[in-house]
């Protein structure tokens, strides 16, 4: 009998990449998602490169009824939770909606999960979650601290949720996946990261001044006491974080509890170097100039990602040099993301 993983958010960036993936290990796929912030033809796109496409069923995690239809439905063995709103400053500006979609929804995925008995959960947790951690790099033992911002206390709140949930009930098994910061695209450049509008990140943002979309990157402050003065962060190749996923699903089904595992390289790069690194891969010029710091940005970022290593066996494959490469190829491939032209809907 095949196994069958429902994957919300599947149609995003980091969920695309994955069900891609799942598909390829073999895995039956069920994506649920509600397009909020994704288009359908990512996964027409997956299709293309793996011959097999998911069952894709347009939808709400927060609609109770819908989830007791799919866990009916399909037999489940686990659960990969993508699905979330996630743009740290659109936060600010409507926690509640944060609230609703990223702890509500989570609430009631998981109350749905155990009406069907289904206990296996990969939730799609942050680094956000350590705050200004003094320890670098940080394991899973650093403190967590209480997030600047309302998304990302929407993950630490969904983290302690899991935790009670796990502690009342030892049926659960559940990884805490802490995402560093995910960039590329899969080296066929059919599916990539698609920002709505301009992107807050910095390597979408690069990408779309490299193409010309974007005049000018602003770099948020080179007074940092890092080498050169601007943000260090661990930029994890997209394909790496989701073999990290099919990872966590493995031995998940064989331990129990809350399990948390950083998934990051280890290695810190500048904000400087990353403009550089895109320059030389892309062979294009990336115009920038200094502006002042972003406020709830932290100097620096990176993991000790030992304990998956150990515990997964997995560790990334690929170095900045390859996420620059894929993320070009992507960019220049398709300009305006999975739309055809600049006025077309996603
Ligand atoms: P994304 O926006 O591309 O994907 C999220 C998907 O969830 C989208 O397809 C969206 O349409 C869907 N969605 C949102 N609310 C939904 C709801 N209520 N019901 C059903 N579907 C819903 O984002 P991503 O970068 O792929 O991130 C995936 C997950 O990883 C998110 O939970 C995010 O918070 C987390 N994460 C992302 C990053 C990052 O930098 N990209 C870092 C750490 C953690
Ligand atoms: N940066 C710029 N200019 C930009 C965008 C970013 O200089 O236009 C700098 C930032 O100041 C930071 C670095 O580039 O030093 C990375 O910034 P990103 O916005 O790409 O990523 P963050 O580390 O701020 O945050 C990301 C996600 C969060 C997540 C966090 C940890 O956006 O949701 O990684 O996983 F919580």
């Amino acid at each position: 009998m095949k196994n069958t993983i429902l994957v919300t958010g599947g149609a995003g960036y980091i969920g695309s990449h994955t069900t891609l993936a799942l598909l390829e290990a073999g895995f039956e796929v069920i994506v649920l998602d509600n397009l909020c912030n994704s288009s359908v033809d990512s996964l027409n796109r997956v299709q293309k490169i793996c011959n097999k496409l998911p069952i894709f069923i347009e939808g709400d995690i927060r609609d109770r009824i819908l989830l007791n239809n799919i866990f009916t439905t399909y037999k489940i063995s686990a659960v990969l939770h993508f699905a979330g709103l996630k743009a740290v400053g659109d936060s600010v500006n409507n926690p509640l909606e944060y609230y609703e979609n990223n702890v509500a929804g989570s609430v009631n995925l998981c109350s749905a999960m155990a009406q069907a008995n289904v206990f296996n959960l990969v939730f799609s947790s942050s680094a956000t979650v350590y705050g200004e951690s003094t320890q670098m790099p940080i394991n899973e033992r650093a403190p967590t601290a209480t997030p600047t911002n309302p998304y990302g206390r929407s993950k630490l709140m969904v983290e302690e949720l899991l935790k009670d949930l796990s502690y009342s009930d030892a049926r659960w098994s559940i990884a805490l996946l802490r995402y560093f910061n995910p960039v590329g695209a899969h080296q066929s450049g059919l599916i990539g990261e698609d920002p709505n509008g301009t992107p807050n990140n910095l390597v979408p943002y690069i990408s779309q001044v490299a193409i010309g979309k974007l005049k000018k990157l602003s770099v948020y402050g080179d007074d940092y006491p890092t080498p050169d003065g601007t943000g260090i962060r661990d930029y994890i190749h997209v394909v790496d974080l989701a073999d990290g996923h099919l990872k966590a699903l493995q031995a998940i089904s064989k331990t129990g509890g809350v399990n948390i595992w950083n998934l990051g390289t280890g290695i810190g790069y500048s904000v400087l170097e990353m403009i550089r690194a895109f320059e030389m891969a892309s062979q294009k010029s990336v115009p920038f100039q200094i502006v002042n710091r972003r406020q709830g940005d932290i100097a620096e970022c990176w993991a000790d990602p030992m304990k998956a290593q150990q515990e997964l066996g997995w560790k990334t494959e690929r170095k900045l040099n390859d996420m620059m490469v894929d993320t070009w190829r992507w960019q220049s491939l398709n300009p305006y993301g999975y739309k055809t032209s600049s006025n077309s809907v996603k």
